[in-house]
């Protein structure tokens, strides 16, 4: 048996002490995702504490993608950063939020109609591909010269080794001169702010890297009389959802304990999550990310600018784009909905089968991306009568769809005893999960958003 305890901001802590979530649930419909956008103010504040720290100019663009809540973008926008969209809807949402123009970046493989609309209002573009940057070229007829970054990719290192991985977004670094030689040959149309990268990953190295390679990039072209003064560093920070580390080493020692003998079954579907036995012992590595970092949030950002480079006479990152005049920007979303949201779903049944028990909720894999993004965290459990022994038992959870595939935990977990009626408590789902996908199979309602609002122990419903 392992245990994975989530980490809980105390506010949440008081919603599930103090609030009445069995009737929450009742009035509103399972699932019911709720919000605490006062926290998202908090977590950009800790972005802005490490633009200070170096004496740079905050420029934080919210990546809108992670949610769709109206109420967290208007929140951001009250906080005073910017928004990075990705899409006709994020940027007409931005708009409703009160953005303006130069508070909006525009990011993605962009369609006709995206590309019409960043066009027309105006928006700093971040452009993706030599194609778009074309397109752009041809199809802009506004006056005034449009504000624009180069997305760059495929960055390498003579002093650093980092696996090529196959990245469909940006212009490799290579060929950045083509797209300025393409910028060169339309003067007055484009006024070139600088380059942008993002990684997916939470890799220190790389960012270091291709941070290094525009610095020096923007170093050589300034002297050609390229005018640049942004490098954005896109987002990918992390966040911590479980209270210990301990937990997560255990966890993944355990789990694999458990595919060597053979007695359990790891997982509802069979599978092993990146791990195989090989001649009795356990190779491969997990296909599940960490759920546990040590550079939480803005940690990782001022890990990055701090790091005293070799290439730059040992001058950190940070102090160098201070000196360069330049502005860093970045595009963090997971980390700066870190605590804002979790996701309760009501239990409908509990299914022993071949010696297992399948929890069975009100709600579907779409409602927490569960396929892609399945929860390595134990949910919580609140019970709707008695309180449940301290005694715990395995469980896998599955969704209400009529469909084998609609599994929500899919591995093991182990919690009290889950009974109908019950409720189960996901925490920390505010990134990509709570309204990534926001479907409705089986012409199923779409979950409900409310904000949890601590100082008033109220919860109102969201308006959007
Ligand atoms: C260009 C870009 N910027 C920022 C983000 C936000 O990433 P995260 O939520 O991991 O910070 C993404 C996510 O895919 C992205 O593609």
């Amino acid at each position: 048996m392992y245990q994975r305890q989530p980490l809980i901001d105390e506010r949440w802590q008081k919603f599930l002490d103090q609030v009445e979530v069995i009737e929450l649930v009742d009035r509103y419909g399972s699932p019911l995702n709720v919000i605490l956008p006062t926290r998202l103010k908090e977590n950009i504040e800790s972005f802005k504490q490490i633009f200070r720290k170096f004496g740079l100019p905050p420029k934080i663009f919210f990546a809108h993608k992670v949610t769709k809540s109206l109420a967290l973008v208007k929140q951001a926008k009250a906080a005073q950063v910017g928004i990075d969209v990705s899409s006709v809807g994020e940027l007409e949402q931005a708009h409703q939020a009160g953005f303006s123009k130069d508070e909006i970046v525009a990011n993605g493989p962009k369609s006709d109609p995206f590309l019409e609309a960043c066009l027309k209002a105006k928006v700093i573009i971040i452009v993706d591909s030599l194609l778009e940057l074309k397109r752009i070229l041809d199809r802009n007829t506004s006056s005034g010269k449009l504000k624009v970054l180069l997305r760059v990719s495929d960055f390498n290192s003579a002093h650093v080794k980092i696996n090529p991985q196959l990245d469909r977004f940006g212009i490799e670094f290579q060929k950045i001169d083509q797209a300025l030689a393409l910028i060169a040959s339309c003067p007055g149309q484009i006024d070139l702010l600088g380059f942008s990268f993002h990684f997916n990953d939470d890799s220190f190295e790389k960012r270091v890297v291709a941070l290094e390679m525009l610095l020096e990039k923007v170093f050589l072209l300034r002297k050609q009389g390229w005018k640049l003064k942004v490098i954005d560093i896109g987002g990918g920070f992390r966040s911590n959802y479980l209270k210990e580390k301990k937990h997560w080493v255990e966890f993944v020692e355990k789990f694999k304990q458990m595919i060597v003998s053979g007695h359990h079954r790891v997982s509802y579907d069979g599978k092993t999550y990146g791990f195989q036995i090989v001649d009795g012992t356990i190779k491969g590595s997990p296909t599940f990310p960490a759920y546990y970092t040590e550079r939480p949030g803005a940690k990782l950002f001022e890990e990055v600018l701090s790091f005293r480079s070799p290439t730059f006479g040992e001058t950190s990152l940070g102090r160098l784009a201070l000196d360069l005049g330049l502005e860093i920007w970045v595009e963090p979303g997971q980390a700066l909905v870190d605590q804002v949201g979790l996701t309760v779903m009501r239990v409908i049944d509990v299914k022993v089968k071949l010696g297992e028990r399948v929890i069975i909720v009100e709600g579907n894999y779409t409602n927490l991306f569960a396929d892609h993004l399945e929860m390595f965290v134990d949910p919580l459990v609140i019970k709707r009568t008695s309180p449940s022994s301290p005694f715990k038992h395995s469980y896998f959870v599955a969704g209400n769809l009529c469909l084998g595939m609609d599994l929500i935990v899919n591995h093991k977990v182990f919690l009290p005893e889950v009974s109908a009626g019950d409720l189960l408590v996901f925490p920390n789902t505010a990134a990509y999960r709570m309204d990534f996908v926001d479907a409705s199979p089986l012409l199923q309602p779409r979950p409900r958003r409310v904000i949890w609002s601590p100082d008033e122990l109220a919860v109102y419903p969201e308006s959007n």
